[in-house]
């Protein structure tokens, strides 16, 4: 751990670490997977998976990322007001009032699948004068957002008579990629876009892009790559699932070891003890009284809770590391605060840092770990840290061999 950094930022009392390091490593391990030809997007939306919005997309396109990828129109805004001027594509619902604040900027394309939000467009675009590229979704098998071809076809002719818009591409999304080795219902998805495309390109639409590749399928299918991917979680480090990592095991088993993806996670999350205290022999520890001491103890208090994204469904159960060793919670996680054992651990006081998510030393606790103590996954451990949590930039050393998910989950 570097003790230089944690002196500059001794105001703080809980911050994340945001790896430029491991950013840069997984563009580049991307890159390799699709090639130069195509357009790595990266999906920046819910304030960059929890890693921070702006630092993130600097780094993702310094690290020579093509677009950035988000859900929201305001997240679109929030990414030119910043200053950068990187194609943008809102994968999400934008309603109409919201496309007209999009044709402000130049170069934010959009999802489409609603006729009005079309009109709405085209109508904003003339005023500004910035023509919107629109990707018309397909409806494959999700039933989230999209049409079926002959609706998409519909709306893909509304789009040729309307100024202002233009027909960018197709795209969908898989429903079940992450959740299962057997890929079938996903290539039945797959096999839906390909048709689809088939079906505007007779009906004489130009459509220079075709998109439908998450992580799990850019990492698995070069097929899915064609003209662009959007690729989420991967960027940040992480696996899509260890369904994910098992089926990349079995299908590059003969490509040799180098095919398979060292990730390296992104973000590391850490605070400052804040108070270490003696409990007795059968003293309590928090609130509920759910953690009793059997024999004299030394606690540490942590300053944050689940408002910050410490997750209440870690009380009594996950660890954070100090001075690299673990020290499991004790107690209930409170609104602002939870209470670690530290007996065991020499040379704990008020300022020693603790790793909630990362590394220290020989000890490593990954959002992996975090997601199966909270019933959830990784994705959700990341994307809901507050954002009251600063974000710090940091150059890291890259692990040597990411080994993205614990024995225990994996097995
Ligand atoms: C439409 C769309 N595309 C791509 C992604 C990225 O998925 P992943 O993080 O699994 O790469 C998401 C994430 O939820 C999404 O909603």
């Amino acid at each position: 751990m570097d003790s230089e950094f944690y002196r500059s930022i001794a105001h703080e009392s809980s911050w994340c670490e945001v790896s430029k390091t491991a950013i840069r490593a997984n563009v580049e391990i991307l890159r390799r997977r699709v090639g130069e030809g195509v357009i790595l997007g990266i999906v920046v939306k819910s304030d960059a998976y929890g890693h921070g919005l702006i630092p993130c997309a600097q780094e993702f396109l310094k690290a020579g990322a093509d677009w950035l990828i988000v859900n929201f129109a305001y997240e679109a805004i929030r990414l030119r007001q910043a200053g950068i001027e990187a194609p943008i594509y809102v994968c999400g619902n934008v309603s109409a009032a919201q496309v007209a604040m999009l044709a402000e900027y130049d170069g934010i394309r959009i999802a489409l699948y609603d006729a009005d939000v079309a009109r709405a467009a085209a109508e904003a675009a003339q005023r500004t004068g910035h023509v919107i590229p629109v990707h018309i979704l397909i409806e494959t098998g999700t039933h989230r957002q999209g049409l079926v071809t002959e609706e998409a076809l519909q709306l893909a002719k509304l789009v040729s008579q309307l100024d202002g818009i233009s027909l960018e591409g197709i795209a969908t999304h898989y429903a079940d990629i992450e959740d299962t080795t057997d890929h079938r219902f996903a290539h039945q998805q797959l096999t839906r876009l390909q048709e689809a495309e088939q079906a505007f390109r007779q009906a004489g639409f130009d459509l220079p892009i075709v998109q439908s590749a998450n992580s799990a399928a850019t990492i698995l299918w070069n097929q899915t790559h064609a003209a662009m991917v959007r690729v989420g979680i991967a960027a940040y480090g992480l696996w899509p699932s260890k369904e994910t990592y098992a089926k990349v095991l079995q299908t590059f088993a003969d490509r040799g070891e180098g095919f398979i993806p060292n990730l390296q996670p992104v973000l590391s999350w850490r605070a400052r003890v804040v108070q270490v205290k003696a409990v007795p022999a059968g003293g309590y520890v928090g609130y509920g009284r759910t953690f009793r001491a059997a024999y004299p103890m030394k606690i540490a208090v942590l300053p944050l809770g689940y408002h910050e994204g410490y997750d209440r469904r870690l009380s009594n159960l996950g660890y954070v590391i100090i001075n690299g060793m673990r020290a499991p919670v004790c107690g209930r996680i409170c609104m602002n605060m939870f209470m670690v054992d530290v007996t065991h651990i020499p040379n704990v006081q008020v300022g020693t840092v603790a790793t909630l998510l990362g590394s220290d030393g020989e000890e490593r606790v990954s959002a992996e770990q975090l997601a199966s103590w909270m019933g959830t996954i990784n994705y959700e451990v990341v994307a809901r840290i507050h954002p009251s949590q600063p974000r710090y930039l940091v150059e890291t050393e890259l692990a040597p061999d990411s080994q993205p998910l614990l024995a225990s989950s994996i097995s």
